[in-house]
């Protein structure tokens, strides 16, 4: 069954490049990314690990534990691991599920074989540390995913966990926010000290909060 925002994150045992885990007890209390990849060695993967390798420091600022799922063996990895860090730059610094019997692509609804037979598209759950999903996000085999979309998305998540507000279109870190409308506009003060601006009764910004 498809997963949706805010179901928990179903649990799951499995064989990874780094041990054998149970998920939940691997996120612990903290915020995790879990993403998908159709085959080894195939050439968008290839560089989709790499950067997130490249990109690991970006995480753990964030506190968020990443790791990767292909439908292929523990050995087939360690083998297209060399090769992802020869080409791309990088020390593979996270796991990464094996899953030949399909058994987490199964339970995370990875497999959409009208558009890929037998194998994974490209899934993202980001999962907070309540242990239910907060984003999912679906692409197509040819296209590389955009990991710094995933961080921007982050950033705005645990800005609203954390203070109440919601990030506009396009947003970037640095950028105002918006309030959140279950705020009366007179709270607004006492709650964001930096300042605020009323655009409309429903639309109230203010400068980002952690800054
Ligand atoms: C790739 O990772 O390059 C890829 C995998 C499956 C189908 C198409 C591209």
């Amino acid at each position: 069954m498809a997963i949706r925002l805010g179901d928990e994150a179903p649990n799951f045992t499995a064989d990874t490049t780094e041990g054998k885990i149970d998920f939940h007890q691997w996120l612990g209390d903290g915020w995790g990314v879990l993403f998908s990849h159709p085959k080894d060695y195939t050439p968008v993967c290839t560089t989709e690990l790499g950067r997130v390798a490249n990109l690991k420091q970006e995480f753990e600022k964030r506190k968020v534990k990443v790791i990767a799922l292909s439908v292929d063996s523990v050995d087939d990895h360690n083998g297209w691991i060399s090769d992802i860090n020869e080409t791309q730059g990088c020390t593979v610094n996270y796991p990464i599920i094996a899953d030949p019997d399909k058994k987490v692509a199964q339970l995370y609804d990875m497999i959409h074989p009208n558009a890929l037979d037998n194998l994974t598209v490209r899934s993202v759950f980001i999962i907070g540390p309540d242990k239910k999903v907060k984003l999912t996000l679906t692409y197509p085999a040819s296209t590389g995913r955009n990991f710094d979309e995933l961080l921007r998305v982050i950033d705005s998540l645990q800005l609203t966990a954390n203070y109440q507000v919601a990030t506009p279109v396009d947003w970037k870190h640095g950028e105002d926010c918006v309030v959140v409308p279950a705020i009366k506009t007179e709270d607004i003060p006492a709650k964001f000290p930096k300042g605020h601006k009323v655009i409309k009764p429903y639309l109230r910004t203010t400068p980002q909060p952690n800054l």
